[in-house]
């Protein structure tokens, strides 16, 4: 296939990836904008986003201010207070845009777009589509790109290597075409990147199976560092065995969280927020019923019961149909009649691709967006329904920095970057078709997850963190004899998992050592050896560089503009 010169190219299909392209296309219309995504845009993990959209559209009852408040003190002062700023204001335009491009924001009787409750929140912000609202959200991006004919779509591509030129700019990645099974470059003067997070790494996440933080591999392979990857959001109710989501909204609309002993056991922890405190310590106080033994146990594991009988049938089917959706058709139960169980669980990573406000990452000519990216709002702690928000600025800022850069810069010359392709074919080849290795991809997953779960769950501390870092070089060693059986060219599914479990590995070793080395206990990062928060030594990003051995891990200063650290109580 003849591959096009792009201005931009952006690698992931999801709402950061969409609204990134349409908003470069907006700037300038006679830009070519590369979209490849490895999956059809649509299948992308945002579409399974549920519970709401966070932004200050109720003036008389909200302000960016108090928006941007909750969110620094949700991320445990570690969030960078320009972008916040930034994010909070730019929040609003952007769900209101949506709202034209015709995302069908779920309304009151008096016609205003809905708000609803969401953990860490002190007011109602969140908007939402019922409880699909990732769905409506990919919808109304989807159909608004595919006006633009310059955005030139990628499908089922899957981008193995970002493509430096001879000064280390990036100009294009290197992609197998799924359905055929070629590597080809794909050229561009600037590379986005918006593949969304790595949850995979763990063994029980809401995150689809796409999510194996192959953006933020890419990215560190090429000698970008990876912000604050000790940060990994457990979402309080997932759904045992499956990890299927069951949406804060719930708990938004009025569910409550029942121990063994009938209790709304939150009361003991966060009475004043109950089940709208934020997720780390209501993930936490999960751990604590556990070891008291007033959690369930079940064929999953333990869990606790989310009861939303009350609601009644008519406010459920209204407010949050698919969760009613899901507990029948995964679970057998109506939660019109029936508690449904439900425990933590591995969610969204608060780290990633680091970036500044622009989204530039330090590789001249790559930006990135959205879970993939650490710009960061998040800090420690993410507060629900700020994520599809955050892409949407960011992807939107991605876009228009991106498109500016490209204006300033001459194209690649597409003979050495197929040059740079073929070699990377050349390392895949020999890395999974012609190594004498017999292991298998999946056994290496799965020992993958149980060491990441062991030394980097909801609670950690140095023995089990670090026997966790001593067993990853190992995981390597055998990922290195990896062998692929399947020679076939077209939809080689075996050979994209295996190129899969090269990210998690990337990115699990960041997590794990950057987590080994922050001493203290700060949101998600939880450390039973090191309980404070220590403001003195940690307030501060980590930076994981990718070397030969074991990441190197660099600081960075928290920006603070308005806020000073205090401590976190709800
Ligand atoms: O529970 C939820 O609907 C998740 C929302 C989020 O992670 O922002």
């Amino acid at each position: 296939m003849n591959v096009p010169n792009h201005d931009i190219l952006i690698v992931g299909g999801g709402g950061a990836g969409l609204r990134a392209a349409i908003a470069a296309v907006e700037l300038d219309p006679n830009l070519s904008v590369g979209l490849v995504s490895k999956v059809y845009p649509m299948r992308s993990h945002t579409v399974s986003a549920e519970g709401g959209s966070a932004a200050v559209i109720r003036d008389e009852d909200d302000s960016f201010d108090s928006h941007a408040f909750d969110t620094i003190k949700g991320s445990d002062f570690l969030a960078d207070q320009d972008a916040v700023e930034i994010f909070v204001k730019e929040a609003r335009d952007e769900l209101i845009q949506l709202e034209h491009w015709g995302c069908p924001w779920s309304r009151d009787d008096d016609g205003r777009i809905s708000v609803r409750a969401f953990g860490g929140m002190s007011v109602k912000r969140t908007l939402y589509a019922a409880d699909k609202t990732g769905f409506h959200m990919l919808h109304a991006l989807f159909q608004t790109s595919l006006k633009y004919d310059r955005i030139h779509r990628y499908d089922e591509w899957f981008g193995t290597r970002l493509l430096l030129d001879d000064n280390g700019a990036a100009c294009g990645v290197a992609a197998i075409n799924v359905r055929s099974g070629a590597m080809q470059a794909v050229p561009a003067k600037a590379v986005i990147i918006c593949t969304g997070g790595g949850g995979r790494i763990f063994p029980f996440t809401t995150n689809a199976a796409i999510k194996t933080g192959d953006g933020m591999s890419m990215a560190y392979r090429a000698g970008c560092p990876l912000k604050d990857m000790e940060f990994v959001q457990y979402h309080p109710t997932g759904l045992p065995g499956t990890g299927i989501l069951m949406t804060e909204a719930s708990r938004g609309e009025g569910g409550y969280l029942i121990n063994n002993k009938g209790d709304r056991y939150l009361s003991e922890y966060l009475p004043d927020k109950m089940e709208l405190g934020p997720r780390d310590m209501v993930s936490r106080a999960f751990v604590h019923e556990e070891r008291t033994g007033r959690v369930f146990s079940g064929p999953y594991g333990t869990y606790v019961h989310l009861d939303l009988r009350h609601l009644g049938e008519q406010k459920i089917d209204e407010r949050i149909p698919f969760v009613r959706e899901l507990t029948k058709n995964y679970v057998g139960i109506d939660p019109v009649y029936e508690p449904v169980p439900v425990r933590p669980v591995v969610h969204y990573m608060m780290g990633g691709i680091d970036t500044d406000i622009t989204t530039a990452t330090p590789i001249p000519g790559l930006y990135a967006a959205g879970e993939t990216a650490c710009v960061t709002i998040n800090g420690a702690n993410r507060l629900g329904s700020n994520s599809l928000s955050e892409l949407l600025v960011f992807g939107a800022r991605a876009g228009r920095y991106a498109a500016d850069y490209a204006a300033e810069v001459n194209s690649p010359s597409s003979d050495s970057l197929e040059k740079m392709a073929a070699d990377e074919w050349q390392r895949i080849e020999q890395a999974f078709f012609k190594n004498e290795g017999r292991e298998r991809i999946a056994d290496i997953r799965s020992d993958l997850q149980k060491t990441m779960e062991q030394g980097a769950g909801i609670y950690r501390e140095q023995e089990s963190l670090a026997a966790t870092c001593a067993e990853l070089p190992k995981l390597k060693e055998r990922y290195a004899r990896v062998e692929v059986d399947d020679s076939s060219s077209v939809f080689n599914t075996e050979l994209t998992a295996a190129l899969e479990l090269g990210s998690l590995l990337d990115v699990a070793e960041t997590v794990a050592h950057s987590a080994l080395l922050r001493r203290e206990s700060r949101g998600s990062h939880s450390r039973m050896d090191y309980q404070e928060r220590d403001d003195e030594n940690f307030l501060c990003h980590s930076l994981a560089y990718r070397t030969d051995g074991e990441p190197r891990i660099e600081y960075q200063d928290v920006v603070i503009t308005r806020w000073q650290p205090q401590e976190r109580t709800y």
